[in-house]
């Protein structure tokens, strides 16, 4: 076994070799990141075809054309990022549009769940029909590139401001979802981008900033020790890479020290060489600051383009990177290389023949578009309503994301209640318009629905079902009498029965539901609800002994009134989409059976999730030194729920948690070993494929147990499969156990299914920083199956080698 102390030159030669450990945490190791030179070029593993067709293609291209298509074009109608077309030779050019639940900037379009509900449905079927239909809305509106979707930030801070942009902290569970999303988008022909690559977890000085003396103070530093970069960070973005995904965008912050866009570790070692990604890389928008570094260090597109934000004029790469070229610093090929990374997945995906022109709505809701646009783009209808029968699928898994996370006094589902009263400014009409953009500002309003988050992220949306609207309906049905207070000034003061007095008679149920809005570019500076959302909460359930509280959230809240008596019931929908208030009612009065489970960890206080908050204080928003930004991840692997378990403390609501409105049982873990006797603890050297040597994808075990429906009414199950590994001190903080395996299973009313859990070589294996290989350790393998982190059913055991 190896010795950390013997180790030591070697760790330090790698900069970033030393495994997580807190109490050896030394900062000095994360203040440089090495040199990975020269970008390798693509092989086109997987997309030889379309790689030669992009090789003849560029070929027949000036030096200054092939720039062109490395360069964002501001002149263009695609908000996000134009390419721009290069008549010549008859190619149309790139459209690039936002974003992870909604083609952004376009009419007539629909406003899915976000990432966070999607994977709090834990249903592999619902996340990637998601993405089809997101493909096909994409595509119809003749957008060639998604800017989706989100493996980073991961959720390593509560606090985080795009936390619900993607799946969840869990890399296993946002692995699964990238997967699906990125295959099905690039199903429905338009390509994916993953995003953002890496160690984007927070947005305080994500950018760099000017100090008080107006001196340059860089970004924020992710600095990730290498065990906790491959099995935590990067291993959700090897899925994507796996799933043949077309781009990766680098992201604003620094990684150990070099900013994202230009460190040769993260994209030429980690991405390109390592995980064998055969697509290109384009920077977060203004994340590029040199153009010559980016270049060599594997970054291929820059974008928007310009080094003034969305205006004309000058740019790192364009007329630079020719001049660069021309005056012998970046070899010709190397742009070569970017531009055959660009071209390929166009002709792979068949964008070449019969893909719909760029619907030219999309031009005017630019709004920074001060340009007029370059007269070669080509444009087809305008306002073309792509949005078909999504709203069924939208409907669907806003209810499959919502999590019952408490039912008492069979609360729930409702049956023809005589009276219901709503509470809260989350339940009824947004009073500001269905739009908040909010780039970089906070574009909360008081008064309406949060059904979907701010800044890129965000959708258009063209109606929406609101809480209010669909329980209106469903009370004329029932004959129930409906009653509201939205006011939450009101609410929160309301600490006497007069504070209620609009409303009479009392009601049997009271339904309170509050948010929590988030946008790009600003975190949460707490984990409350807004607007005084606890006080009204509280309010309310003093005087009303049967509370249902609905949550709209941007990711984990702290629920002091979570065990309150009079509250009853509590749903968390985090932001469900247009579809939101048919989806919460189709739960409340058991149309749908919820199935939805935590995709992170509900902890009691905010001190309990100190452990990885955002980097952030006074003394470094007026700081002087421009390296004052340094995010220490000490916490290694041991985020959510690996924190709570490895720490042995007790948590309001677990990782996996979600009621139903039957029960479930499970029994009978078998385990079954598909490996030879001779299995080695290091791979076989396989080469690289997309997602690195394929090996590590090889199924090795079998878990299979057996998950009965107990109760009389049918419902769906999600078995989740968690893996202990052998513990050895030497590598840091191992967790207690992982998430490595779940299903959603739909059983009827007594029915039982077996379902089964393949383990690949990578589930069982942790990343030696020494050997830089995944190694498969030697010692007894903890198999534990249940129905969350914490509801564990049966247990089994293996041992590997
Ligand atoms: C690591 O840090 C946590 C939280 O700061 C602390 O409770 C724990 O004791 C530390 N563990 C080690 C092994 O130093
Ligand atoms: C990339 O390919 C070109 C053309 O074949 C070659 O000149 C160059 O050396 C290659 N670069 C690398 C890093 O292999
Ligand atoms: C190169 O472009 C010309 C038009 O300028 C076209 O006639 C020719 O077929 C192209 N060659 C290739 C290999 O695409
Ligand atoms: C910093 O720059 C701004 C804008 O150029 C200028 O208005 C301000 O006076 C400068 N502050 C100092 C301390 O130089
Ligand atoms: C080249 O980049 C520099 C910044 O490094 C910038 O100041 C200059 O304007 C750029 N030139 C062009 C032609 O875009
Ligand atoms: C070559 O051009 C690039 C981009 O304009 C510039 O950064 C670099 O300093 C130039 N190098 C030489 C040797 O002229
Ligand atoms: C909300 O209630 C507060 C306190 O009663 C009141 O001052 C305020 O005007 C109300 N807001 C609206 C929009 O009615
Ligand atoms: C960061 O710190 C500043 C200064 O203390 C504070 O104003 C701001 O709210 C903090 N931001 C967050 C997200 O906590
Ligand atoms: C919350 O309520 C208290 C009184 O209960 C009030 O002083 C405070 O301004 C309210 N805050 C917000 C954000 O409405
Ligand atoms: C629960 O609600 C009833 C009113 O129905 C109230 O009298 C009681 O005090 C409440 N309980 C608590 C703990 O607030
Ligand atoms: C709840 O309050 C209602 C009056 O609003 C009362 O009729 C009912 O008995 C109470 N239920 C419980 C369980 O205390
Ligand atoms: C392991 O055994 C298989 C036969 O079961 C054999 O084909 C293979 O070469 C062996 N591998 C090693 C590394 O010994």
């Amino acid at each position: 076994m190896y010795n950390l102390k013997s180790s030591v030159a070697a760790l330090v030669l790698l900069g970033q070799g030393i495994a997580a450990q807190n109490s050896s945490w030394n900062h000095s190791l994360y203040t440089s990141s090495p040199g990975v030179f020269p970008s390798p070029n693509t092989t086109g593993i997987g997309w030889e075809d379309a790689l030669q067709k992009a090789k003849s293609w560029v070929a027949n291209l000036t030096l200054e054309e092939k720039v062109g298509l490395l360069t964002g074009e501001p002149k263009g109608p695609c908000i996000a990022g134009n390419i721009a077309p290069i008549p010549r030779v008859g190619f149309p050019g790139l459209c690039l549009q936002d974003g992870p639940l909604s083609i952004r900037q376009a009419t007539f379009a629909s406003v899915f769940p976000a990432g966070l509900t999607a994977a709090s449905s834990w249903d592999r079927d619902l996340i990637r029909q998601r993405g089809e239909y997101l493909g096909a809305e994409f595509r119809d509106k003749g957008a060639h590139v998604a800017l989706a979707p989100v493996a980073g930030p991961l959720g390593r801070s509560a606090d985080a401001g795009r936390g619900w942009e993607g799946f969840s902290p869990d890399p296993y569970l946002t692995g699964v979802a990238m997967e699906e999303t990125i295959e099905a988008l690039q199903e429905a022909g338009v390509q994916a981008c993953a995003k953002h690559w890496i160690g984007n977890e927070q947005e305080t000085q994500r950018n760099p900033t000017l100090s008080p003396t107006n001196k340059t103070i860089e970004a924020v530093s992710a600095n990730i020790d290498d065990r906790t970069m491959h099995e935590l960070y990067m291993w959700p973005f090897a899925n994507a890479v796996k799933a043949g995904v077309s781009s990766m965008m680098c992201s604003y912050n620094r990684l150990n020290s070099s900013y994202a866009c230009q460190n040769s570790k993260a994209l030429n070692g980690l991405l390109k060489e390592e995980l064998g990604f055969q697509g290109y890389v384009m920077s977060d928008w203004g994340a590029t600051h040199a153009g010559v570094a980016n270049i060599e260090a594997g970054m291929d597109m820059d974008m928007p383009g310009t080094i003034a934000f969305f205006q004309a004029g000058t740019s790192y790469y364009g007329q630079n990177l020719t001049n660069a070229v021309n005056n012998g610093t970046v070899p010709e090929s190397r742009i070569d290389d970017a531009a055959h990374r660009i071209m390929t997945p166009y002709f792979f995906l068949g964008q070449d023949q019969d893909f719909p022109l760029i619907d030219p709505s999309s031009g005017p809701i630019n709004i920074l578009g001060v340009q007029p646009y370059l007269d070669s783009f080509q444009y087809g209808e305008a306002n073309v309503d792509v949005r078909a029968n999504h709203a069924d699928l939208i409907r669907k898994l806003g209810s499959a994301g919502t999590i019952l996370l408490k039912n008492t006094n069979n609360a729930l589902p409702l049956n023809k209640p005589k009276n219901i009263a709503v509470f809260g400014n989350d339940a009824g009409d947004p009073e500001n318009g269905l739009y908040s953009l909010s780039l970089t500002g906070n574009g909360d309003y008081e008064y309406g629905h949060l059904a979907v988050g701010g800044g890129s992220g965000t959708g258009r949306l063209t109606y929406l079902s609101t809480p209010l609207d669909a329980l209106k309906v469903r009370a004329k049905q029932d004959g129930t009498n409906l009653q509201w207070i939205l006011n939450n000034t009101l609410l929160a003061n309301a600490n006497t029965a007069a504070g209620f007095g609009a409303i009479y008679p009392q009601p049997d149920t009271c339904i309170v539901t509050i948010k929590t809005w988030a946008a790009e570019g600003n975190d949460k500076a707490n984990l409350l609800p807004d607007y005084n959302g606890t006080q009204v909460v509280e309010n309310v359930a003093a005087w009303c002994n049967n509370t249902i509280v609905v949550t709209h959230t941007s990711g984990p809240i702290v629920m002091p009134w979570a065990d309150h008596p009079n509250v009853t019931a509590i749903l968390a929908a985090h932001f469900a989409g247009q579809e939101s208030g048919n989806s919460l009612v189709d739960v409340l009065y058991g149309e749908y059976n919820p199935s939805g489970k935590l995709p992170y960890t509900i902890a009691y206080n905010e001190s309990d999730y100190a452990f990885a908050r955002i980097t952030n204080s006074t003394e470094l928003r007026l700081t002087e030194d421009p390296n004052a930004w340094q995010a220490d991840f000490t916490e290694g692997l041991l985020i959510d729920y690996r924190h709570y378990d490895y720490y042995n403390l007790s948590v309001q609501y677990e990782f996996g948690y979600g009621l139903s409105y039957t029960n479930f049982s499970m029994s009978d873990v078998k385990v079954q070993r598909l490996a030879p006797q001779n299995l080695t603890a290091r791979p076989t050297n396989a080469g690289t494929m997309p997602g690195g040597n394929p090996t590590l994808y090889d199924t090795l075990y079998e878990i299979t147990v057996k998950v009965k429906n107990t109760g009389s009414i049918a419902g769906d199950a999600v078995p989740q499969l968690y893996l202990s590994q052998p513990v050895n001190p030497s590598f840091g903080l191992t967790p207690v156990q992982v998430l490595r395996g779940f299903e959603k299973v739909a059983l009827g009313a007594g029915q039982s299914r077996t379902v089964t859990f393949p383990l690949q070589r990578r589930d069982l294996s942790f990343w030696d920083a020494v050997q830089q290989q995944w190694i498969i350790p030697s010692g007894n393998f903890g198999v534990r199956a249940g129905f969350s982190s914490r509801d564990i059913q049966a247990t089994s055991g293996f041992s590997a080698l």
